[in-house]
């Protein structure tokens, strides 16, 4: 059983001096649930990839609650990175540094760089206190699964794997933390999210977007853009084109003609069009914001309600966090998209 814990400050000393101690704890951050554990001790670490069966291939972020954790992780910390953690953090940006002899390779999956973030969430700003090691976090769902949003979902997969989850209620961002590889140049966005190349133009003019973003088909440079990955248990298709619903509304009859259970996401714009809507609908709502915020929380329930397929129309309108839905979108559709 893995005990949940509450955010006063009994329990985020327990949870601090468990991490230290080596065991699992899982925690909000404004992004969404990781799975710490002390990053400086190997075994703690293994433990999170056997929790979440992920393959060692992939590496973690080291979650620190102030900039002077940071010099010992790393071999070098330019001035330019340090400008943009007095920027960006606390908050949803990991960047990614040459890292030092002290961070075990399991950390880094045996690569020489190391991925770092100052989380902004209050609880998880606490506990990194508490715990006053650097914590290696993924976000805490099995492997391939929706990030958790809520510690019931941390629980659903994986009760039983982990010491404790810190229950700090729904994450606020809900997409995972945007990846900036800085050890080459130009800088490069290895997955998008709340922080957006907009944002960095300003510190980094010459920051792109990582190739997959922009062609398709690219061989994948970060571990996590394996294409598997978000995914709820249900087939999703991501209709992304100007005529999105209306393909969408053609699939959706094919498969309920077919016998299948069909779940949708949809605007209430778009629903409205249509005459008659499949059985199971998530109605996105109308900004970018709460649809990441939500987008994790949808998989899930449509999952709940036994689906065989997903179908989701959403228009990127650009800029914010419309990049971050449609590649999260992408993955889960693990290449299916149209449009
Ligand atoms: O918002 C977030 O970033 C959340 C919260 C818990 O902080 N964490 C998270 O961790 O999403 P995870 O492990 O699910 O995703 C980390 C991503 C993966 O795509 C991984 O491959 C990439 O960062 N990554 C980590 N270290 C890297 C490195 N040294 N080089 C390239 N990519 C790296
Ligand atoms: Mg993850």
């Amino acid at each position: 059983m893995t005990e949940r814990l509450t955010t006063n400050s009994t329990d985020i000393q327990r949870a601090g001096a468990a991490l230290k101690a080596g065991e699992l704890v899982a925690f909000p951050t404004e992004t969404v649930y990781g799975l710490g554990a002390n990053a400086l001790d190997a075994e703690a670490v293994n433990g999170i990839f056997r929790a979440k069966e992920r393959p060692a291939s992939d590496p973690l972020i080291i979650h620190v609650h102030s900039l002077a954790q940071v010099p010992p992780l790393v071999k070098t910390f330019p001035p330019q990175a340090q400008q943009l953690a007095q920027t960006f953090w606390a908050g949803a940006l990991t960047m990614i540094l040459p890292k030092s002899e002290l961070v075990p390779s399991v950390v880094s999956a045996g690569l020489d760089t190391v991925a770092l973030r100052m989380p902004s969430h209050p609880v998880a700003l606490a506990l990194l206190k508490a715990a006053n090691v650097p914590v290696a976090a993924p976000s805490a769902n099995r492997f391939s699964r929706p990030s958790p949003t809520q510690a019931s979902h941390v629980l659903a997969d994986l009760d039983g794997r982990i010491a404790y989850v810190v229950d700090g209620g729904a994450t606020t961002i809900g997409l995972e933390s945007t990846v900036l590889e800085l050890t080459q140049s130009p800088a490069v966005i290895l997955r998008p999210g709340a922080v957006t190349r907009e944002m960095l133009l300003p510190f980094l003019p010459d920051v792109v977007l990582h190739q997959r973003f922009l062609q398709a088909d690219d061989a994948p440079k970060s571990p996590g853009m394996l294409a598997k990955h978000y995914s709820p248990r249900a087939a999703l298709t991501y209709f992304k084109g100007e005529h999105a619903a209306q393909q969408l509304y053609e699939a959706a009859q094919v498969y309920q003609q077919a016998g299948q259970r069909v779940g949708v996401m949809i605007s209430a714009v778009d629903a409205s069009r249509l005459k008659e809507l499949p059985t199971e609908t998530w109605i996105l709502a109308e900004d970018d914001n709460t649809i990441a915020r939500d987008l994790f929380r949808a998989f899930r329930d449509l999952d709940a309600r036994s689906v065989d397929v997903i179908l989701v129309a959403y228009h990127a309108r650009g800029g914010g966090l419309s990049l971050a839905i449609a590649d999260r979108l992408s993955r889960a559709a693990e290449g299916d998209v149209v449009g």
